[in-house]
């Protein structure tokens, strides 16, 4: 090779890397021209999407802290002091109807008087405890619902939708 090519390659070589310098700064200007304009808005909401991106998706909890939904929920006991006792007529079509509807097992229905008025002198007590630890055909209903819900239940089946009036026990 002769030092003549060596400098007309040399040349060569120059222009076209002076012509990919020229094409990247202008690249550069477009790309700028059409998205150069982010705002202060789409630049916070990128930054918070690249923090949630690269936040860990578990965290470490140390022996005897409570994990965060039990917390919340002990919070909310805490707060409330109450669990939600549902009204007779939800705990009836929620957990009786099943059975007290079309003389399931020979389940009274709700509003059979005839059915009804042949138990109801067993009195509140008795109808009650039936209800929770289960009699003959009917199973405990403990599970499904609190005393006092199956007392709300009784009392909108059987007293609501009768007319009658179950003694005291
Ligand atoms: C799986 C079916 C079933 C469900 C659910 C059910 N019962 Fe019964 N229940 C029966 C049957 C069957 C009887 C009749 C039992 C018998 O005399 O053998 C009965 C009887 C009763 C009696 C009369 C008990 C007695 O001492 O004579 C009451 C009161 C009663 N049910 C209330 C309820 C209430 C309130 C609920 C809802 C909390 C409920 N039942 C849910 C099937 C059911």
């Amino acid at each position: 090779m002769s030092a003549e090519q060596d400098s007309l390659f040399i040349r060569n070589f120059a222009i076209v890397i002076a012509g990919l310098v020229g094409i990247t700064v202008v690249l550069v200007l477009i790309a700028n021209i059409f998205f150069g304009t982010d705002s202060a808005e789409q630049q916070a909401l990128a930054e918070e999407r690249g923090a949630a991106n690269l936040a860990p998706s578990f965290a470490v909890r140390l022996t005897g802290e409570p994990a965060p939904a039990m917390a919340s929920a002990q919070d909310e006991a805490a707060d409330s002091g109450v669990t939600e006792v549902r009204s007779g007529e939800q705990v009836t079509q929620a957990v009786c109807i099943a059975c007290h509807q079309g003389n399931f097992l020979n389940a009274p229905g709700v509003g059979d008087v005839d059915g009804w008025n042949e138990r109801i002198g067993k009195g509140w007590e008795t109808l009650i405890g039936n209800v929770v630890n289960g009699y003959g055909n009917m199973p405990a209903q403990g599970a499904a619902a609190s005393e006092e819900e199956i007392r709300a239940a009784i009392e909108w089946m059987i007293e609501g939708e009768t007319g009658l009036d179950i003694p005291e026990s």
